[in-house]
């Protein structure tokens, strides 16, 4: 199976699955004297961790990362880091039932199909607890961003048809942290809290919009024509499952835009270029133009519902009902805020070592 690494310079590769002995990532190509403590990551991964809210799952687990490898008396040697974390809550007797009947919405049948054989054990390593490994690369990634006094946020704009007033870029990290649904609008996120716990009652699920903006990215990063900045960051906000869109900038609402009215035109400011508006997101050409970039996701209704839904026995070959046990998060959209922040990073981060901005070797 390929497909587990990414990046070029700063390359991460995750592996595990959701009911295996454990997850994690090794990151290979981290320069060596960059501050690194266990509680970097542990802080990222306890963001995303499950049963943090009346709207995310009651899976128990704790979460303590250990890290194996690439760090020595606080540093990072240069050398791969290596980080896991063991599986402890993992129930598997509630997916039995449905060995061989692939869930609607769940990569089971595909999977199957692509590989022949399938962990069901709750969704293995398509699962999104297997998204561990994406923060702890992300974890390390923004350490390395710290450095350029880079930022990434992310806060929920809308939860089904629920949608957030906008909120000025300084105050959305702080009032996006005050709710569980991670929304930066305080009259929307009850609503939306009020909303998925509804859908919840009903044994069904809701999806919604996140958005996420990169502060500080210096003009430059992006290798035109298939390394675009763009292009990449969209790669890897699709590759997080669950997501089936991904625009930058004004995105699609820039389809029904003319140009003199949606061109960021450049003025100076104390003698740097900027843009007056942002509608590119901040890039141009697949290159960063030194403004924030904004981007954001389309999440799908999380597809593991109560409700009985129709598939097929694989082995049997016949058309059979199932109903879905186990635990599930009825709106994916405020845990996977702390995952997209963290492929961001690692994007932004293999950008800024590919063009030398942060010295690949020592920093
Ligand atoms: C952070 C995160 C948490 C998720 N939690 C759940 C969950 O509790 N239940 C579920 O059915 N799907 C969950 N998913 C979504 C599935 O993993 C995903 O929809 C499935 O693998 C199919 O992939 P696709 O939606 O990209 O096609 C989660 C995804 C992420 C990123």
């Amino acid at each position: 199976m390929s497909g587990n690494s990414t990046g070029i310079m700063f390359r991460v590769t995750t592996f595990g699955s959701s009911h295996g002995k454990a997850l994690g990532a090794v990151i290979d190509g981290c320069p060596a004297g960059l501050d690194l403590t266990r509680m970097d990551i542990q802080g990222e991964l306890d963001r995303r961790r499950p049963g943090a809210s009346s709207i995310t799952t009651s899976r128990g687990e704790t979460d303590q990362v250990e890290i194996l490898s690439g760090i020595f008396q606080g540093k990072t040697d240069g050398t791969p880091i290596a980080a896991v974390i063991y599986n402890e809550d993992a129930d598997s007797s509630a997916y039995e039932a449905i060995k061989h009947r692939p869930r609607p919405g769940h990569g089971d049948y595909t999977w199957t199909a692509r590989y022949g054989v399938y962990d069901y054990r709750g969704g293995g390593r398509g699962s999104g607890r297997a998204t561990v490994g994406h923060v702890i690369g992300g974890a390390v990634a923004k350490k390395l961003l710290k450095l350029l006094d880079i930022k990434v946020i992310s806060h929920v704009t809308q939860i089904g048809d629920i949608k957030a007033s906008p909120v000025s870029h300084s105050r959305i990290e702080e009032y996006s942290t005050k709710n569980p649904v991670r929304c930066a609008d305080p009259q929307a996120a009850p609503k939306m809290e009020e909303a998925i716990l509804e859908a919840k009652a009903k044994g069904d699920s809701l999806g919604g919009i996140v958005e996420i903006i990169a502060f500080q990215v210096p003009a430059g990063l992006g290798e035109p024509v298939f390394g675009k900045l763009d292009a990449e960051l969209a790669q890897a906000l699709m590759g997080i499952g669950s997501v089936k869109g991904v625009e930058v900038g004004l995105g699609f609402e820039l389809a029904r835009s003319t140009a003199s009215a949606t061109n960021d035109e450049y003025y100076l400011e104390k003698g740097q270029i900027k843009t007056t508006t942002n509608t590119s997101g901040g890039i141009v050409g697949g290159i960063s133009n030194g403004m924030p970039l904004v981007m954001r996701m389309a999440v799908k209704p999380t597809p593991s519902i109560s409700l009985p839904q129709k598939t097929v026995d694989l082995e049997k070959k016949e058309e059979v009902e199932i109903k879905i046990l186990g635990r599930h998060d009825p709106c994916i959209c405020p845990r996977i805020t702390t995952v997209a922040e963290s492929v961001v990073a690692m994007v932004l981060a293999d950008h800024l070592l590919r063009t030398g901005l942060i010295n690949p070797c020592h920093v």
